[in-house]
C-alpha cells in the first residue's frame, strides 16, 4: 500500500545487475570448481537461477550479495518446465550444459505477459555449432559431441541469445563469430567475466562478437557484477514524479545515456557527486516521446516507468514498443489512476492530466509492477497494489529504499 507523500529526497543504494547476475551464473556450468560472484542482488529471479542450478547438482549458496557456486559435480542436464516457465532466463542453462556436457533437456520457455518470447535464435545457433536439436512433448532435447566453432547472424539482436552463445561457443572448437549481436551492458559484462574465467572474447558491447574457443575455462574468481541500470532509472523516474531530489550511490550513467538524455529533456536535472548521481525535479515535467530499441537506444525494460512519468507531464508524449507486441499492460491500472492514455496497436499516446488518483491496481509483470510504484507514490491518496510479488523479481527491497527517502509505503501479506 503506498500513500502520495510529496517530493521523495535522499540517497539510495543501486544493486547488481539482475541481467547480469543470471547469465554469470549459469556460466558456473562451464568451468568446474567454486566460482564466486559478487553484487548478487537479493532478488526471487536470483533465487529461482540458484535452485535450478542446485537442482543440476551444483552447491549454490547466495548470501549478502555474494554468490558462492560450486560446480564439481552435475548429475542432471534438465531445467523443468515448473522453473522455466517462471523464469525465461532459465534458457540461459541450454548452450553451458551442451557445450561443457554434450546434452541438455531444458524446457521451452512459453510465453509471459510481454509476449510470445521465442528462442529460435538460441536454437538457429546451436545448430549451426554442430548440436543436434529436438523438440519433444514443450522441451528442447539438445546434443553435441563437442561443438564447434560457426558464423552466427542474428534477425533481430537477442540478449540471452547473444549471451547463451557466447557461452557455447567460449568452449566450442575453433571461432565463432556473432553477427548483429546484442551490445547491452549486461552483455559485455558475462563477457568479461567469461574472459576471467579464461575465454578469448573480442568485441562484445559492439555489433559483431569473435570468440576463439578454448579447451578448459577455470572458475570466475570475485567477479563482480555491473549495478542495475534498469532499477536507477526507476528511481530516477520516481525523483522526476514527485518532484523530488534522490542520490543513487554506486550506478552507471555511461549504461544510461538515452535514458538520461530523455529526461534531461523532460526537464530533470542530474548532477554528479561525491556521493553518487543525484537526480531532481522542481517544476511540472514536459511530456516527450520516446521509442523503445535494442541497445544503446531506449530501453524497453523502462518503457513503463516512462509511461507513469508521462501520465501527468505538461503536454502528450507519444511512446512506441519496438521490442516486445504486448507490453502495455499498466495501461489499463495506469487508467485507473486517472491517466489519460489512447493505444493505437505498439503506439500509446500519453495526455498529461495535473495529478492522479489513488486506486486499487494489478501488478501483470516486473517492469509494469515498477511503473505502478512510480505512479502511486505521486498520486493523491493511497493506491494498493495488488500481485506484488512480480515486483520482488527484479527490484531488491523496494520498499525498504523508498521508505527510507520518505515514502509511505507498507506491504501486507493477505490478498485482500
Ligand atoms: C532480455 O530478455 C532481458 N532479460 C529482458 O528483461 C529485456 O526486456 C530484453 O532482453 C530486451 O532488452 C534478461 O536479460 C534475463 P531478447 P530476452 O531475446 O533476451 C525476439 C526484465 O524486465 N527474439 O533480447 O528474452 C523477442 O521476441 C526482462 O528484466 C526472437 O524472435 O529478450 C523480442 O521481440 C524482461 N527469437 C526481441 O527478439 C529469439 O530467439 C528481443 O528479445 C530471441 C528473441
Amino acid at each position: 500500500m503506498i500513500k502520495g507523500n510529496g517530493p521523495l529526497k535522499g540517497e539510495i543504494e543501486i544493486s547488481g545487475a539482475k541481467n547480469a547476475a543470471l547469465p554469470i551464473m549459469t556460466a558456473s556450468l562451464l568451468a568446474s570448481g567454486e566460482h564466486t560472484i559478487e553484487g548478487v542482488p537479493g532478488l526471487r529471479d536470483v533465487r529461482t537461477m540458484g535452485r535450478l542450478l542446485s537442482n543440476m547438482g551444483l552447491k549454490v549458496a547466495i548470501e549478502n550479495n555474494l554468490a558462492r557456486i560450486d560446480s564439481l559435480s552435475v548429475t542432471n542436464f534438465e531445467a523443468p518446465y515448473e522453473l522455466v516457465k517462471t523464469m525465461r532466463a532459465s534458457v540461459l542453462v541450454l548452450c553451458p550444459l551442451v557445450a561443457r556436457f554434450g546434452r541438455a533437456r531444458v524446457s521451452l520457455p512459453g510465453g509471459c505477459a510481454i509476449g510470445e518470447r521465442p528462442i529460435n535464435l538460441h536454437l538457429m545457433g546451436l545448430e549451426k555449432m554442430g548440436a543436434k536439436i529436438e523438440l519433444e512433448s514443450g522441451y528442447v532435447i539438445a546434443k553435441a559431441d563437442r561443438l564447434r566453432g560457426a558464423s552466427i547472424y542474428f534477425d533481430t539482436p537477442t540478449v540471452t541469445g547473444t549471451e547463451n552463445l557466447m557461452m557455447a561457443a567460449a568452449l566450442a572448437k575453433g571461432t565463432t563469430i556473432l553477427e548483429n549481436a546484442a551490445g547491452e551492458p549486461e552483455v559485455i559484462d558475462l563477457a568479461n567475466c567469461l574472459i576471467s574465467m579464461g575465454a578469448r572474447i573480442t568485441g562484445a558491447g559492439e555489433r559483431v562478437i569473435v570468440i576463439q574457443g578454448v579447451d578448459e575455462l577455470r572458475p570466475a574468481e570475485n567477479y563482480r557484477i555491473i549495478p542495475d541500470r534498469i532499477e536507477a532509472g526507476t528511481f530516477m523516474t520516481i525523483a522526476g514524479i514527485t518532484g523530488g531530489d534522490l542520490t543513487l550511490i554506486g550506478c552507471r550513467p555511461d549504461h544510461m545515456d538515452a535514458l538520461m538524455m530523455k529526461l534531461k529533456d523532460c526537464g530533470l536535472v542530474f548532477e554528479q557527486t561525491g556521493k553518487g548521481l543525484r537526480v531532481s525535479s522542481s517544476q511540472r515535467l514536459i511530456a516527450k516521446d520516446i521509442k523503445t530499441m535494442p541497445y544503446p537506444g531506449f530501453p524497453t525494460d523502462m518503457q513503463a516507468q516512462f509511461m507513469s512519468l508521462m501520465s501527468t507531464a505538461e503536454g502528450t508524449g507519444v511512446i512506441t514498443e519496438t521490442i516486445f507486441e504486448n507490453r502495455f499492460m499498466h495501461v489499463a491500472e495506469l487508467r485507473r489512476m486517472g491517466a489519460d492514455i489512447h493505444i493505437e496497436g505498439g503506439t500509446a499516446t500519453v495526455k498529461g492530466v495535473e495529478r492522479l488518483k489513488g486506486a486499487h491496481i494489478m501488478a501483470t509483470d516486473l517492469r509494469a509492477s515498477a511503473s505502478l510504484v512510480v505512479a502511486a507514490l505521486a498520486a493523491d491518496g493511497e493506491s494498493t497494489i495488488h500481485r506484488i510479488y512480480h515486483l520482488d523479481r527484479g527490484y531488491e527491497m523496494m520498499d525498504e529504499k523508498l521508505r527510507k527517502v520518505g515514502a509511505l509505503i507498507e506491504r501486507s501479506s493477505e490478498e485482500t
